[in-house]
């Protein structure tokens, strides 16, 4: 077997988070090494917990820490329309069987990336605050990151304004100087990941899979959708799990590479990832931006991934 990828999954869970943590637990290509939460959908309390409860769900028994109560700079904007007052509200999940390491995210990545031979990926699903604070704090660990496959942005349109999407509009300051860090970044933004639609009849081939956690896969879709669906969406758009995708399955993605900015000022655009065109700027591309998927296969790899927990049943 080929070298499985080190990676690090930080996350704000978060119903798309929770499902790219169980694709990503599920794949034979990866070897999570860490994972951290984010305040981002929830208070830091809330996405600790239900990042927890996830890990014990699935069996993903890798170290944990928890992030820092707030963004860099700005006050913590929180997401209860999409993701419930829990921040993973639906089904019922496991209470956690461990409890998170005594040191922060920053800290667990850094040991992290000190201690591998190999330089690490790291997935973060949620705002880019832990990233950012590692990269300020530990400049010198900055070689033993391979890339950055994050969820954030959208080169065309914003989610939460016009211009600008949850996770780069809760911390801009971090998200620039991750944008600034001369780090590999792949980017799943909204021009991607509003075409990653999981369709109700795709929720079924989920839930007909039937073990434990491909039922409670298709009830967070559910309840994930009941939002999107209300917006006149046709399917849930599972941003989170194309960041894992673009690791495990890069072949079912198009890309193209740009200079992106992070509007950190600004009275509308706050937030917004600015694609430099037209090399307006002549700067070298600094993100590989996600452009499209197969959705289809998009779909198989899901089904593939709760299809790995009937061994868990054994
Ligand atoms: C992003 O915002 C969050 O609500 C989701 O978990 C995803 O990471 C989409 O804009
Ligand atoms: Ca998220």
């Amino acid at each position: 077997m080929t070298e499985r990828i080190p990676v690090i999954l930080d996350g704000d869970p978060g119903h798309d988070d929770a499902i790219a943590w169980v694709l990503a637990n599920a794949s034979p290509l990866l070897d999570i090494r860490a994972c951290t939460s984010v305040c981002g959908n929830q208070t830091i309390q809330k996405t600790s917990y239900n990042a927890m409860r996830i890990m014990t769900l699935i069996n993903l028994h890798v170290p944990f820490a928890m992030g820092r109560p707030k963004p860099l700079v700005s006050e913590p904007i929180i997401a209860p329309t999409v993701h419930g007052v829990s921040g993973l509200d639906g089904p019922a999940l496991p209470e956690p069987d461990f409890e998170p390491l005594p040191i922060s995210a920053v800290e667990l990545m850094a040991k992290v990336l000190r201690e591998s031979a190999d330089p690490v990926t790291i997935i973060p699903t949620g705002p880019l605050t832990n990233v950012a604070a590692l990269l300020m704090l530990y400049p010198e660990l900055k070689p033993k990151i391979a890339r950055i496959s994050l969820m954030g942005g959208g080169i065309y349109f914003g989610n939460w304004t016009p211009a600008a999407e949850f996770n780069i509009l809760v911390d801009p300051e971090a998200a620039d100087i991750v944008y600034k860090s001369d780090i590999p970044i792949i980017m799943a933004g909204l021009d991607v990941t509003e075409k990653a639609l999981v369709f109700p009849e795709d929720f079924e081939r989920i839930r007909a899979v039937g073990n434990p956690v491909a039922k409670v896969v298709a009830e967070w879709l559910d309840f994930f959708y009941g939002f999107h669906r209300s917006k006149g969406y046709a399917g849930a758009p599972v941003h989170d799990a194309v960041a894992v995708a673009a690791i495990i399955k890069p072949e079912i993605l198009d890309s193209k590479e740009y200079y992106v900015q992070i509007e950190t000022t600004g009275d509308f655009c706050r937030g917004m990832t600015v694609a430099d065109w037209y090399g307006y700027y002549h700067k070298a591309p600094n993100a590989r931006v996600l452009t499209g998927i197969r959705r289809e296969a998009f779909i198989d790899l899901l089904v593939e991934a709760v299809t790995y927990y009937n061994q868990e049943e054994k």
